[in-house]
């Protein structure tokens, strides 16, 4: 069998599949993608904890390249305003990757340390009140009697919303921040969504240059929000200009979406399960485990890229230098190697196990504040999902080989509960 992780035919149900490839060997090579797809979950394990043989900057890099044989004259020309507008001097990231995502070790290490200090447990607990007042901002707007899309009222605007504050956004820049952030999350993706790169490459741009002006403007009146705290000598070693630019754009990228994902994945979830949605809503203090069980069925990201650094193995599997994978996480956190019982959902299980944050030096920088929205969401909404059901036609899963969640997902009220 010859399987492609960027194969749209597998987005909707990869989870059969997924079985019959970690069942039949280690690792599975795609001809067709010249990729090793690592899907058991030690192995996902083993690369995730070495940076030193498989790189996360080769691995990105590799994964957007993928878009450039779409590359025409009009992106090219796209690339030189993008570079004017943004003032970023390619020359001077060639040899330093500043994007903590895509970066190794030892470039990681200090990136990590400054960006943690916007991050700690005070600062994402402190949000938790803000995050409570739009959530029933949000849920109050929506009548009782009528249908509503929990993604587009209520999933997707609550982390975008948490994520621009956070950064400092002024509310007369929140409309074009959410066109940017809407343009950063198809940077990755393929299939219906995918924008060619001169559109990716104008939407960066805009946010780069926006991002820049902010910073320069907290450097003469720093205040409380992320940016200053980065870049604020008071606090610690400061970020140079070019990393914050690009660190706003991962949180875009890999704070927003994912998110959104994860509320909508563990709703759809609540929907076909009636009692499930009774036992979290008898007894919410369940919630936290329930989004943990909800990422690890319905992993938010689905792989992540890695490239090898040199020859090396993978159990008995030689993976030569130069070589391209994809850690897949969705396919982890559902083998039965690891996990007994891994298609059910349990929420008196060791919950913590799953691989959906990653692992090691690239753990999720936004995990705890993922956890506290999605906990948030969920325990404003759960007391109305009672007598809802998923519309019919309206639960539109995203078309992407990176992300998995649903770009719509309308419930209306269960006809029997209209009656009464
Ligand atoms: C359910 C929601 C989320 C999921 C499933 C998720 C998943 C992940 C995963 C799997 C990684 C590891 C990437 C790798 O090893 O290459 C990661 C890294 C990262 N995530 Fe998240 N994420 C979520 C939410 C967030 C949020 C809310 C933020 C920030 C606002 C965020 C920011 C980041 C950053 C900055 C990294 C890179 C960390 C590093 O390289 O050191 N994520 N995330």
């Amino acid at each position: 069998m010859d399987f492609s992780p960027f194969d749209s035919r597998y987005f909707d149900d990869p989870y059969p599949l997924y079985k019959r490839l970690r069942d039949q060997d280690t690792l599975h090579y795609s001809q067709q993608d010249k990729v090793f797809c690592v899907t058991r979950y030690d192995e996902v394990r083993d690369v995730f904890k070495r940076p030193d043989l498989f790189s996360s900057r080769g691995g990105f890099a590799s994964l957007l390249m993928q878009s450039w044989d779409r590359v025409g004259p009009r992106d090219l020309i796209e690339m030189l305003r993008f570079l004017v507008r943004t003032r970023i001097n390619p020359l001077k990231f060639r040899g330093a990757p500043k994007s903590i995502i895509t970066a190794d070790p030892p470039d990681h290490a200090p990136l990590r340390q400054i960006v943690n200090r916007g991050f700690t447990a005070r600062r994402i607990a402190a949000w938790e009140s803000r995050i409570r007042e739009l959530s029933e901002g949000y849920i109050s707007g929506l009548a009782d009697s009528e249908p509503f899309d929990v993604v587009a009222e209520l999933a997707y605007p609550l982390p975008m919303m948490i994520i621009s504050e956070m950064l400092g956004v002024e509310t007369e820049r929140l409309a074009d921040f959410r066109r940017w952030s809407n343009g950063a999350i198809n940077l990755q993706t393929s299939g219906t969504r995918a924008p060619s790169p001169a559109a990716n490459l104008a939407n960066a741009g805009e946010l780069l240059q926006y991002v820049r002006s902010v910073v320069e403007r907290r450097r003469r009146e720093p205040c409380d929000d992320l940016i200053s705290v980065m870049i604020d000598p008071a606090h610690g070693e400061p970020l140079d200009t070019e990393a914050v630019m690009l660190f706003a754009l991962v949180l875009l990228v890999a704070g927003n979406e994912t998110t959104t994902n994860s509320v909508g994945n563990t709703v759809d979830m609540l929907l076909r399960n009636p009692a499930l949605l009774d036992t979290v809503a008898q007894n919410p203090s369940l919630i936290p485990a329930l989004i943990e069980e909800s990422v690890r069925l319905e992993s938010p990201l689905r792989l992540m890229p890695r490239q090898a650094v040199e020859d090396t193995m993978i159990r008995n599997t030689p993976i030569p230098k130069g070589s391209n994978l994809v850690v897949m996480i969705g396919s982890a956190n559902r083998d039965e190697r690891a996990i007994e019982n891994p298609e059910c959902v349990d929420l008196r299980r060791d919950t913590g196990r799953h691989l959906a944050f990653g692992f090691g030096i690239h753990f999720c920088l936004g995990a705890s504040l993922a956890r506290l929205e999605a906990r948030v969401i969920l325990e404003t909404l759960i007391p109305r999902l009672q007598g809802r059901e998923l519309r019919a036609g309206g639960g539109v899963r995203t078309d992407s080989y990176f992300t998995r969640g649903f770009d719509r997902l309308e419930l209306a009220r269960i006809a029997s509960a209209v009656a009464a």
